[in-house]
């Protein structure tokens, strides 16, 4: 029961603030006279930031059957952020915010985070958490894409002038559209891919990748916040992204655990 709890508000603190920046990157991309695209957007920041505030007023004593009403209600919210980011990215696609300047692919990536978000609170409110092989390639896929979306971003948002970071980040970005296309395969190959050693291969092998990612951004973040670097990247967006690295890394690290774990009784994870 505990877990339930510890778990739900995890996620919700952790994805809550995220949902919060987005609304603020979306806000700063568009174009001043899209006055109700800034003022929705503007009510998500308020609608995410009342939820992460009271995240905090819980604690793991929590009542479940609280937090499964909160789990709901922030559900929704999640379901509706992601609603409005595929309206925008609807617009964009069609041409009809000329001059705004967030990139389409990432408002398609702020909406696969919302989307992800609604879908860990759907999971742990039906107490229906993925087998550990399942989660493992999927947790991967989801967040192999999201860490080659930001070298991407990274790349193109730094000054051209930038050219070594440029260069370093296209490095990135070529590495971690190898490992996505690596864990698709793993993916294609279920259920007979789901061996420990393979899937404990993968995970020490992307782990590896993220490990550098996440220094990369760090160092990113901070020559950004000491303005030491060209670029138009938000100091609040290069701390994001350093952020969900973080988080990756933390989900690679449970894996890794119970992995290690497994591995005495491999009939567990063997399907
Ligand atoms: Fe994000
Ligand atoms: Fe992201």
């Amino acid at each position: 029961m505990d877990v339930f709890v510890t778990r739900s508000l995890d996620e919700i603190r952790f994805w809550s603030r995220i949902m919060k920046e987005h609304s603020l990157f979306l806000r700063l991309g568009f174009r001043a006279e899209d006055t109700q695209l800034i003022e929705e957007a503007k009510r998500f920041q308020s609608i995410f930031e009342d939820i992460e505030r009271r995240s905090y007023e819980f604690n793991i004593d929590a009542d479940p059957y609280t937090i499964k009403v909160f789990n709901t209600e922030v559900q929704n919210a999640a379901t509706n952020i992601w609603a409005f980011k595929r309206m925008v990215l609807g617009l964009i696609l069609q041409c009809k915010l000329p001059g705004q300047t967030n990139f389409p692919l990432l408002v398609d990536h702020v909406s696969r985070e919302a989307n992800y978000f609604r879908n860990r609170l759907g999971e742990l409110n039906a107490g229906m958490l993925e087998p550990l092989p399942d989660a493992i390639i999927d947790e991967n896929v989801f967040f192999l894409k999201i860490m080659a979306d930001h070298a991407q971003f990274i790349g193109h948002l730094l000054d051209p002038s930038e050219r070594k970071l440029v260069e370093q980040a296209r490095g990135f970005s070529d590495d971690f559209d190898k490992l996505v296309f690596q864990a698709v395969d793993l993916s294609y190959m279920r259920p007979q891919s789901q061996t420990v050693p393979l899937l404990s291969q993968f995970v020490d092998e992307n782990r590896v990748s993220v490990q550098s990612l996440r220094d990369f951004k760090k160092t990113a973040r901070d020559l950004i916040e000491e303005c030491r670097i060209k670029s138009i990247i938000h100091p609040l967006l290069a701390d994001h992204v350093f952020r969900e690295a973080e988080r990756f890394l933390y989900i690679l690290d449970m894996f890794d655990k119970s992995l290690s774990g497994v591995k005495i009784n491999k009939k567990e994870i063997v399907h």
